[in-house]
């Protein structure tokens, strides 16, 4: 058994990474400045978004884009309940109803037929989400939007790398992207607003901070001009810059810690292809880039005669951590006893809410650390 626990996920920080943030901290300016207005160019640059916001989380995103949209109750926002829980509790905190819609039962994705069939007067907006790295059939999903005039926001969270048939994600539309720490670039905490809508990218711009009618950096006077007015009431979401450089370094070398992500995965793949007890994920059939972000796998439960927190549980006596991407949203507790939620209304998200388990995966993960974790399995289902 291994000596010491492995993550199922670790941030990848070399000692340059360290020293540019203490740089910052002995700058004299750690806040929202320089750095946050380059880590916006270099993220406009690597995805070939038009317009790139920088802010504390992608869930403060959200938050700056309800507000733009002026989203609130009477409007229904359609996202998948297989997603981490930012969305569906931004748009309640709106007053905004969730209408969730299920997903594909082997690639955790939604179809644009399955979102059509919720598509009533009062949709406002989509946001599917590019589930562990895989992309969404952006074509069939802007068709939808643009015949049904509502906004497609993408959930990028997971995909900084991805692409769909040759495009990079974020570069056109509108996503939301977070530098969370187990994501595919971290700033400790952090997220992005990438769009090519210029008029959407200034009002969000305008919300993080206070909604002054300048950002929170005016590269003249290297703070914020103090005749800055508000415009409308806003939030504070901006990055500051201790975190952006962390941001900047992670960016320049995305590309190379996706790399090690793939061949991971693909080891994955030819050293549990013979694990009965594990169902992998299906890739989409067409044409895209994966940045695994996440190596999801389900646990058949009748093969196995274990549950999936039980095999977690076994995986960790082990000293082997392990993820949960995502247990569905629509039966959590609130879900169920304040909105009425129920099982059997989204058979594939619930089959799979069950079942699923994140295996290790992380670009300084080792071959070796990966055979721990191959060999932990074995012997687990041996048992
Ligand atoms: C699919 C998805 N959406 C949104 C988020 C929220 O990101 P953040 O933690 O930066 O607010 C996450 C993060 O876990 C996520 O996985």
């Amino acid at each position: 058994m291994r000596a010491d626990f492995l993550p199922f996920s670790k941030p990848s920080i070399t000692e340059e990474d360290i020293q540019a943030v203490g740089d910052v901290l002995r700058s004299g300016w750690i806040t929202t400045g320089p750095k946050c207005a380059q880590l916006e160019a270099d993220f406009k640059q690597y995805t070939g978004c038009a317009d790139a916001v920088s802010m504390t989380s992608e869930t403060s995103v959200m938050h700056a884009l309800f507000r733009a949209l002026n989203i609130g109750p009477g409007d229904e926002i359609i996202t998948p309940s297989m997603t981490w829980v930012s969305l569906p509790n931004t748009a309640l905190l709106f007053g905004a109803k969730v209408v969730f819609v299920d997903v594909d039962k082997d690639t955790l994705m939604v179809n644009a037929k399955e979102i059509e069939s919720r598509i009533t007067p009062r949709t406002k907006m989509i946001v599917p989400v590019h589930f562990a790295g895989a992309a969404l059939e952006l074509g069939a999903l802007r068709a939808l939007a643009e015949k049904h005039h509502v906004l497609l926001v993408e959930d990028a969270a997971h995909a900084l790398g991805s692409e769909w048939n040759g495009e990079k994600i974020g570069a056109k539309g509108t996503s939301m992207f977070s530098f969370h720490p187990i994501k595919n670039i971290t700033t400790g905490e952090g997220g992005m607003f990438a769009t090519d809508n210029p008029e959407l990218g200034n009002r969000v711009r305008s919300l993080k901070f206070h909604g002054l009618g300048v950002d929170a950096y005016d590269r003249q006077t290297h703070g914020r001009a103090p005749q800055a007015q508000v415009v409308e009431p806003g939030y504070k979401f901006n990055l500051p810059d201790m975190q952006a450089v962390l941001g900047i370094r992670q960016l320049a070398r995305v590309d190379a810690m996706n790399e090690k992500r793939r061949q991971l995965a693909l080891r994955y793949h030819e050293k549990l292809a013979a694990v009965e007890e594990l169902i992998p994920l299906k890739e989409p059939a067409y044409k895209f880039k994966h940045s695994w972000h996440l190596f999801v796998v389900r646990v058949d439960s009748d093969k196995a005669g274990i549950s999936r927190d039980e095999f977690m549980a076994e995986l960790k006596k082990r000293n082997i951590g392990t993820g949960l991407h995502f247990r569905c949203t629509h039966l959590q507790k609130y879900y169920r006893e304040a909105l009425g939620h129920r099982a059997g209304s989204l058979p594939n998200t619930e089959w799979n809410s069950d079942r699923i388990v994140s295996l290790p995966l992380f670009p300084d993960m080792t071959e070796r650390d990966q055979d721990d974790v191959v060999g932990a399995i074995q012997e687990v289902f041996r048992k």
